[in-house]
């Protein structure tokens, strides 16, 4: 991390570093969380296909708000947030989004577990942040809400009537949709 020339008043040098690290960090899974989520909007079939299709616009518009945010908190702490293609896939810990065309059940299944990988990342950011920054860690609760509520109209797809969910036990994408298919 280069050298910061300034950051917000109040705040070593050293931790605004950090902060700008976990920041980094969820700019990369938002982005590549929207782009995925259109990627689901284009790419669902099958005869829930219109339900799921516009479920999921909403969700792309309120990432792509969160990404911005992520990006111009790393500004205002004097750091330069990285937003290329290239830099995302060089620096993510996770893998491409795994399934092309597909049922509706499967693609829901398999973004239970996107889901699942980016909401945790960002609780283990807020317990970071409680002593770091609590004005980033508002920041990342404000998007763990709206994140969860997302993933609850995604799951409601997958559970039944006495709350299990098909998904249950999946690790990986490809094993999520074929459970949910
Ligand atoms: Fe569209």
């Amino acid at each position: 991390m280069a050298n910061l020339k300034y950051t917000v008043p109040g705040m070593s040098d050293a931790d605004a570093e950090r902060v700008i690290a976990l920041l980094q960090e969820r700019l990369h899974a938002a982005n590549d969380l929207h782009l995925t989520l259109k990627h689901v909007h284009w790419n669902v079939v099958g005869p829930h296909f219109i339900a799921v299709h516009e479920m999921l616009d909403p969700q792309v518009e309120a990432v792509r708000g969160f990404a911005d945010e992520l990006a111009e908190r790393i500004a205002t702490l004097g750091g330069s947030p990285t937003g290329t293609p290239g830099a995302l896939v060089a620096a993510r810990s996770w893998e491409e989004y795994s399934i092309g065309r597909a049922t509706t059940q499967e693609h829901l299944g398999a973004l239970d577990l996107v889901y699942q990988g980016v909401i945790s990342s960002y609780r283990d950011g807020i317990k970071e942040l409680g002593e770091l920054d609590p004005v980033t860690e508002d920041m990342f609760i404000g998007h763990t809400e709206k994140l969860e509520l997302f993933h609850w109209f995604i799951r409601a797809h997958l559970e039944d009537k006495a709350g299990g969910l098909s998904t249950e036990g999946a690790t990986s994408e490809k094993d999520a949709a074929r459970s949910a298919g």
